[in-house]
């Protein structure tokens, strides 16, 4: 068994995008790398945590030391979610595709037997939410990403209410912060407590400052 505060505490991560199938070849992604997500699991397991890292196909590749269960749409995410419990805490860092095709078809759609499709969508699960507002066997610690681009306190603030999870990291995507894609981040924790403006900083460091305050939320 590992050492460090988090060592034999079960934790979960969820990371990347999803992939929404349109027919066989073709897909519904999003630009998620997966860098933050997999940065958390990382600073989770190098305190020792048992970790479980639900991941999209994402662009980086999952850290060493963690139990990676690969999946590619946001329903076998939920599934994937569902399996691994119950954990300690669980961090929903991926950035889920919030429709997916309603009918995707078992065969490759051809232009000329087929014509323009027209996709209809459905709402696919909200994962954080379906987890954060579970009546039996929720984990202790719920903690949701948001990415907003103005008034980031109130609708972080907001959205911790919605989704019904204890923590919100927000961070400010607004072009001229330059953090979209990039290896930086500003952020702010939003609580049941109140709000806290952390320094901005790479990802591995917000990471590493998440960890630890998810350490010392379980006693750890
Ligand atoms: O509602 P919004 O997508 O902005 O919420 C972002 C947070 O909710 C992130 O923590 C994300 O991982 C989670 N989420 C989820 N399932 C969804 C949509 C978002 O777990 N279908």
């Amino acid at each position: 068994l590992g050492a460090g505060p988090l060592a034999g505490r079960r934790v979960l991560v969820t990371s990347g995008p999803t992939h929404e199938p349109i027919d066989p070849v073709r897909y519904i992604a999003n630009r998620s790398s997966g860098a933050q997500g997999a940065a958390v699991a990382r600073a989770l397991a190098e305190l020792g945590a048992e970790v479980v890292f639900v991941t999209g196909p994402a662009e980086v590749p999952p850290p060493l030391g963690v139990q990676v269960v690969r999946v590619e749409t946001a329903q076998q995410m939920l599934e994937a979610v569902q399996a691994a419990l119950p954990v300690e805490a669980a961090v929903f860092a991926a950035a889920v595709a919030d429709w997916r095709v309603a009918q995707a078809s078992d065969r490759k759609l051809k232009k000329s037997r087929d014509g323009l499709p027209v996709l209809e969508f459905a709402e696919n699960p909200d994962i954080l939410k379906t987890v954060a507002r579970m009546e039996e066997g929720r984990p202790a610690l719920v903690v949701g990403f948001a990415a907003e681009t103005d008034d980031v306190i109130a609708h972080a603030r907001a959205k911790r209410e919605r989704k019904g999870c204890d923590w919100i990291v927000a961070n400010d995507v607004s072009p001229e912060t330059g953090i979209m894609g990039g290896d930086e981040n500003a952020v702010v924790l939003i609580t049941e407590e109140g709000v806290e403006e952390w320094p901005r900083m790479g990802k591995e460091e917000v990471a590493r400052w998440l960890a630890a305050r998810i350490a010392a939320a379980l006693g750890a």
